[in-house]
């Protein structure tokens, strides 16, 4: 059997990434593709607990304890979740994955962005790369009028939705220089346009693979 392919989808609090992954899997689906959606951080028993304890607000985790979590959550998914699906020969759809974790503790936590932190994230993965990623691009100015709505909603931020500007402004950055660094896998889509346009963008990309 073929294996599978996965596809992870980056970008930041209310770049509209939930509903676009959900349109993506049912197109897939739709051409008849085996398609499994996930989640970081705690699509896994374990990774439920560890999203607690990284979400919920009730610890503040050191920088060296967040990034660490992160990464046991992300071993653990790839292990006994990502592997099996992509084994058996499914597409995989994943919501954040490693590029997150450069943005959100690399470049927002400001933890030094040297080999050593490069090789354990990469070690963390278990040999499993995206095949392709869909940023969702769009500014901290429209994302933050875009979650103030949302928050009127009902919806409930998480610990690190919370985080200042300015470190919502250093995660931006660093997904903008993961784009240009690795423009091959990680595909830029203007998350500023209607949700059908931003559709049209990713199914456009996805014939590629
Ligand atoms: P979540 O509630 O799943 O939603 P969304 O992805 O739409 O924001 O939030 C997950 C949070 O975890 C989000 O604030 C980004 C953060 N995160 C990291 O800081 N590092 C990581 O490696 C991952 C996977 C997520």
């Amino acid at each position: 059997m073929n294996r599978g392919k996965l596809i992870t989808f980056e970008g930041g609090d209310g770049s509209g990434k939930t509903t676009q992954l959900s349109l993506t899997v049912d197109a897939l689906k739709a051409q008849g593709k085996d398609v499994l959606q996930t989640f970081e951080p705690g699509d896994s028993p374990l990774g439920k607990e560890l999203r607690h304890l990284l979400l919920s607000g009730e610890y503040i985790p050191a920088a060296q304890t967040e990034l660490l979590l992160f990464l046991a959550d992300r071993a653990q998914h790839v292990q006994t979740v990502i592997r099996p699906a992509l084994d058996a020969g499914k597409w995989v759809v994943c919501d954040r994955y490693t590029d997150s974790t450069l943005a959100y503790q690399l470049a927002g936590r400001k933890l030094e962005d040297n080999q050593q932190l490069r090789d354990m994230l990469k070690w963390a993965e278990c040999g499993v790369s995206p095949d392709m990623t869909i940023w969702l691009d769009l500014s901290v100015q429209d994302a933050a009028l875009r979650m103030a709505s949302r928050q009127t909603g009902g919806e409930v931020a998480n610990r690190l939705d919370n985080e200042k500007t300015a470190f919502h402004q250093s995660v931006y950055q660093a997904f903008d220089n993961i784009q240009r660094e690795n423009t091959e896998r990680v595909k830029r889509i203007n998350a500023k346009q209607g949700i059908q346009a931003v559709q049209i963008d990713i199914q456009a990309l996805l014939q590629n693979l």
